[in-house]
């Protein structure tokens, strides 16, 4: 077995390392630099990836690396890693960012570690052993209906050609959802419905080291995940829903009906 119980705590350890990086800048005015459209880049995102990548190539030299500020190549065994998921969020002093290390065995998560450093929080999963918040196993359960629901998404702001079709979205999901919160960063976002915090979330245009670590996490504990419309979802999905069981169908149903 490749992802065993060593490999996991080396994988915790280096991910609440790296949290440690991203509270180290946290609060400092950081110098912000423009990376792409309406995107930006800090440098504790960079100091996050080359402390990941130097330290995980080291501790497992068989497995490659890709991060999302240096790239890298996704075959075989390879980590995915976000160094700093919610930059935006960071970069104005807002608390709301994690570190998201996946690990994947041919493009598939079969690990995933998300590290949230303002709450002190580390939330796995890896395939086929379960889903954990610090020592707590993650059991959820199959929930009732959207209308007794709490959910969780995220904007498409940088990708344009999603936009309409979202908003769409998020219009009949506000008319029936009992609440809905936008909080900036996908990782976070999936570790709270692994937590059962948010009962679902749904986005448009995320990336590979978004989502990569939250998908083995929210499946272990418990929830479905997929495309929006039900199917097969893979680190290349243009959409993403992960719900717990009886929301997802009805959420399912109603992007369905959109399309
Ligand atoms: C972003 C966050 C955000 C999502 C964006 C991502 P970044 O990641 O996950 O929630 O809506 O699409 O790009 O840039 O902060 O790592
Ligand atoms: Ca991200
Ligand atoms: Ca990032």
């Amino acid at each position: 077995m490749i992802v065993e119980k060593d490999l996991i705590k080396t994988v915790i350890y280096a991910s609440r390392k790296a949290g440690g990086i991203l509270l180290k800048h946290f609060g400092k005015d950081l110098e912000v630099e423009v990376k792409g459209l309406r995107d930006i880049v800090t440098r504790a995102d960079l100091e996050s990836e080359n402390f990941l990548r130097d330290f995980l190539s080291r501790e497992f030299p068989e497995i490659g690396f890709y991060g999302e500020e240096r790239g890298g190549k996704i075959e075989g065994l390879v980590w995915m890693v976000d160094p700093l998921d919610g930059t935006k969020n960071f970069a104005r002093g807002l608390e709301i960012f994690a570190v998201s290390i996946a690990l994947l065995k041919d493009k598939k998560p079969i690990l995933g570690v998300i590290h949230i450093p303002t709450k002190d929080l580390t939330v796995w999963g890896a395939e086929g052993m379960g889903a954990y918040a610090n020592h707590r196993k993650l059991e959820l359960d199959e929930g009732k209906n959207l209308e007794s629901s709490f959910l969780a998404t995220g904007f498409p702001h940088g990708n344009p050609e999603f936009v309409d079709d979202y908003v769409e979205s998020l219009r009949e999901i506000l008319k029936r959802a009992m609440g809905v919160r936008r909080m900036g960063s996908a990782a976070y976002d999936l570790a709270m419905v692994a937590c059962g915090l948010f009962d679902g979330f749904w986005e448009f245009g995320l990336k590979p080291w978004d989502t990569a670590a939250g998908a083995v996490i929210v499946k272990e504990a418990g929830a479905i995940l997929s495309d929006i419309y039900g199917g097969e979802w893979n680190i290349f999905s243009r959409t993403i829903l992960a719900a717990k069981k009886n929301l997802h169908a009805e959420m399912v149903n109603i992007f369905k009906s959109l399309s």
